[in-house]
């Protein structure tokens, strides 16, 4: 008798102990149901998120993709103002050992028959086309500090 009890008890406390666990990622979702941070934010987060990257390849495909095109193999690209046809580098083969900030100078200041983009792109952006460009060319993620593997040439 006493043993049917104890297993009644602890059948209670176990359905209890499921029903308190099954609230839980209901209470999850609502908090992280947090408005999405703006694109803009003044204080970039330390790890990109899917979502700073979403943006970060829509600045590509506006602003580079057209020299650098959207797979980052370059080639060559004619400038239509001056005529002229610039060579413009693989991003798969080249800044592969370059550290973060060589790259987000390169995309800030320009140079060499790339136009500067600081004007147009905040810090926080520019950063995260040097993630974009390590994770889609170089196959690799960086983290803020720059703290990053040397890659694998892929061909
Ligand atoms: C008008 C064509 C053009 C556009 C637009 C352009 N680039 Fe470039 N980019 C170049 C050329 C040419 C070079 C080579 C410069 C050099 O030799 O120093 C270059 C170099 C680079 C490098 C350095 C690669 C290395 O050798 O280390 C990076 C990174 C880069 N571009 C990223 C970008 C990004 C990101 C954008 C868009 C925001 C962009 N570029 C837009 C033409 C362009």
């Amino acid at each position: 008798m006493k043993l049917i009890k104890l297993s009644l008890a602890s059948c209670a406390l176990l359905a209890f102990a499921v029903a308190c666990n099954n609230t839980q990622p209901a209470q999850n979702a609502n908090a992280g149901a947090s408005p999405k941070a703006a694109a803009n934010s003044a204080t970039p987060a330390p790890a990109a998120t899917p979502d700073e990257l979403a943006a970060a390849a829509g600045d590509y495909a506006r602003s580079c993709s057209n020299c650098h095109k959207a797979d980052g193999t370059g080639g060559p690209w004619k400038d239509e103002e001056t005529g002229k046809t610039v060579k413009v580098p693989s991003l798969r083969e080249h800044g592969l050992k370059d550290p973060d900030s060589e790259l987000a100078k390169q995309i800030a200041e320009g140079g060499d028959e790339m136009p500067p983009f600081k004007s147009r792109l905040d810090k926080g952006r520019i950063d995260n086309l040097v993630r974009y460009i390590r994770r889609e060319f170089h196959g690799r993620t960086t983290t803020a500090t720059g703290a990053a593997t040397p890659a694998q040439p892929s061909h």
